[in-house]
């Protein structure tokens, strides 16, 4: 796409300080969104996706982690820059941000219309339409039937999937410009997965809102994305359109992901069937993080991070055999 991005991510850092040592969990990670646009960010449970997704947020786990570099640019702006009420304000309004378990989004308290309504109080919508009949609109605009009665209902009262809509309606409540759902959909069945996905595709239709979407499934990146970012211990080692990716996978650790088939009767931290464990992110080797993995690692790689060479028309890859 070639639009001005709405969101560029340059150089970011994002480490933690801890007793035993120093975690790059984010470690250089760069790359922007266009309007409208789907990145997807896949990678193995522990290589800094959802850290990446908090530091950009603003939401970076305190005390023990720092980002320690990068620009995080929102429609030119740096949020790194920001203070803590400025991120306030821009969470939920301009940026927002879906997580894996709509149970840990909800509080268990308060009937859904407190929350929706809560929402929209927070973030000064609507100016005109009463904040009731437009957390009704919300709840209709993610398919929640009988919208009116479900205000009055707990959390705990609803399906998983009708949760994730209504964690949805909340996300969108602020009509932010750009949403990271970051494994939002693991949790759900097959097919409740599927409607909420055509349910993101058409709010972004309608918007022109830009996605970040984090997630274990390439069948996900397939039929959401228009360009992936494959991240490996902190890094991206490759990134292109998704056309391009899944026809010219360059990065062995792409090709390895794209091969390794995800076992649905597994822990989803486990998705990925890659011989080797990914390094511990304190512990880093000199070198390709992934060479002790890599059916392909010669000397060189044991010695020095690759270069970034373009594998193709926008199409960037960390690998000395590229
Ligand atoms: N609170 C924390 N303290 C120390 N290290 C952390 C903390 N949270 C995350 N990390 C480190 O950051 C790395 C990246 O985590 P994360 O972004 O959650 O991975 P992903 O979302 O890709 O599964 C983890 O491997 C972990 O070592
Ligand atoms: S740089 Fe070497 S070890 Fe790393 S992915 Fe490429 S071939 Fe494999
Ligand atoms: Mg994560």
């Amino acid at each position: 796409m070639a639009q001005d991005p709405i969101l560029e991510v340059k150089g970011l850092k994002t480490y933690f300080f801890t007793r035993t040592g120093v975690v790059k969990a984010v470690d250089g990670v760069s790359f922007s969104l266009a309007q409208g646009e789907t990145l997807g960010i896949v990678g193995e449970s522990g290589c800094g996706k959802t850290i990446t997704a908090l530091s950009i947020m603003g939401l970076v786990p305190q005390p023990a982690g720092r980002i320690v570099g990068g620009k995080v640019l929102l429609e030119g702006e740096d949020l790194l820059q920001k203070n803590g009420p400025e991120m306030q304000r821009i969470r939920g309004r301009r940026i927002c941000m879906i997580l894996q378990d709509p149970m840990t989004s909800l509080n268990p308290l308060y009937t859904v219309g407190n929350q929706v309504i809560e929402t929209l109080r927070s973030c000064g919508r609507p100016k005109k339409t009463g904040f009731r009949s437009r957390a009704i609109d919300l709840l209709q605009k993610v398919k929640i039937g009988a919208a009116e009665n479900q205000l009055r209902a707990y959390p705990h009262q609803m399906s998983g999937g009708m949760r994730q809509r209504v964690v949805g309606a909340i996300a969108i409540a602020g009509e932010p410009r750009v949403l990271i759902a970051d494994e939002a959909t693991t949790s759900l069945d097959a097919t409740i997965q599927f409607q909420y996905l055509l349910l993101l595709k058409e709010l972004q239709r309608d918007w022109g809102l830009s996605i970040i979407f984090i997630t274990h499934d390439f069948g996900i990146v397939a039929m959401m994305c228009n360009r992936v970012a494959v991240m490996y211990a902190g890094k991206i080692v490759e990134s292109a359109d998704v056309r391009d990716l899944f026809d010219h996978p360059s990065h062995p650790y792409t090709e390895a992901l794209m091969k390794s088939v995800p076992n649905v009767d597994e822990d989803v931290d486990d998705l990925y069937s890659i011989d080797g464990q990914p390094p511990a992110l304190d512990q880093l080797p000199k070198g390709c993080a992934f060479a002790p993995r890599c059916a392909y690692a010669f000397d060189r790689c044991f010695e020095e991070y690759p270069d970034q060479v373009e594998a193709g028309e926008n199409h960037p890859v960390a690998c000395w055999r590229v």
